[in-house]
């Protein structure tokens, strides 16, 4: 097992980013008499996506946000589920929408995506909000990066400079994340992705290695150099003999990679809480958006 000193901890973090969010709401609802409110859409019975937007939603009575779950059936349709978030971008009582993904093949994630007001689209996965990333103004950026980039300095690894290999070139964390990496932290960035060649010729230069392939342990020990800094957003479950009848793996062979990484993150407790507190720190900032546009 590895050693403690060498965990990124995302679940120590991402409590931390709460107790300090559920300070400001304190302030917020006496100042305003109203608190943020976050609107989760739930499609159909996948089990994963019900576990992470339950966590999500315990995550918002922690800090004081209100919160609404709409759990809809996997056979709702497109033109139905566009209507509910229509009426959900213009209920004023509501700052932040999410519409958990996957949504079932018959539906389409990038016209769904695309239909919620980019000032409510708390994942950050709308095109303005992305366009806006290189922007001196930025809207609400993508939530797992941003939470990785916070969980990083919070640790102070040093990102100026750096040589970070993102492994991952997806719409809603590899190419988003790369981009903040080059734009805003200014390390030098390499893209790799599915037709990469010779993949762990790239990954062995890297100081910060970030991987999002799920690919369950696509890296290996031999794969990284000596006091990388490795961060795993790969969470993926595998059928195992025990009470829950899974187990979750990350893209990163942990037990060996830990004991040559300077820094990891665990699967899981690493990156995906930090997703849920950035969840948490969009939904604020658009609650103060809109009171400061009132
Ligand atoms: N499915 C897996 N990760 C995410 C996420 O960060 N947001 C949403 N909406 N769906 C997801």
């Amino acid at each position: 097992m590895s050693d403690s000193s060498k965990i990124l901890d995302g679940r120590k973090v991402a409590n931390e980013i709460k107790d300090e969010i559920a300070t400001e709401v304190e302030q917020l609802k006496s100042r305003n008499g109203k608190v943020p409110h976050l609107a989760a859409i739930l499609v159909g019975d996948d089990g994963a996506s019900h576990t992470y937007v339950n966590n999500k939603i315990k995550a918002c009575k922690r800090v004081g946000f209100e919160y609404t779950l709409l759990n809809f059936p996997g056979t709702i349709s497109e033109s139905k589920l566009m209507t509910e978030i229509d009426r959900i971008n213009n209920d004023e009582d509501i700052d932040g929408l999410i519409v958990q993904l996957p949504l079932p093949d018959h539906i389409s994630a990038a016209k769904v995506t695309e239909k919620i007001l980019p000032e409510k689209d708390v994942d950050g996965f709308t095109n303005q909000n992305y366009g806006r990333i290189t922007s001196k103004n930025p809207g609400l950026m993508p939530a797992t990066p941003y939470g990785m980039v916070e969980l990083l300095k919070r640790y102070k690894v040093e990102i100026k400079g750096a040589h970070c290999v993102m492994v991952g070139n997806s719409r809603t964390v590899g190419a988003p994340m790369s981009t903040i990496m080059a734009y805003h932290e200014f390390a030098t960035v390499t893209v790799c992705h599915i037709h990469t060649k010779d993949l762990a010729n790239h990954t062995k230069q890297a100081d910060i290695l970030i991987v999002a392939a799920g690919k369950p342990e696509l890296i290996t020990a031999d794969m990284i150099k000596d006091g990388a800094v490795v961060v795993d957003v790969g969470i993926t479950r595998i059928d195992a003999d025990n009470e829950k009848g899974y187990e979750l793996k990350g893209d990163v062979k942990f037990d060996e990679v830990s004991q040559k990484a300077k820094l990891i993150t665990p699967v899981p407790g690493g990156v995906g809480p930090m997703t849920i507190a950035s969840l948490l720190l969009n939904t604020l900032k658009a609650y103060k958006n809109r009171i400061a546009a009132i």
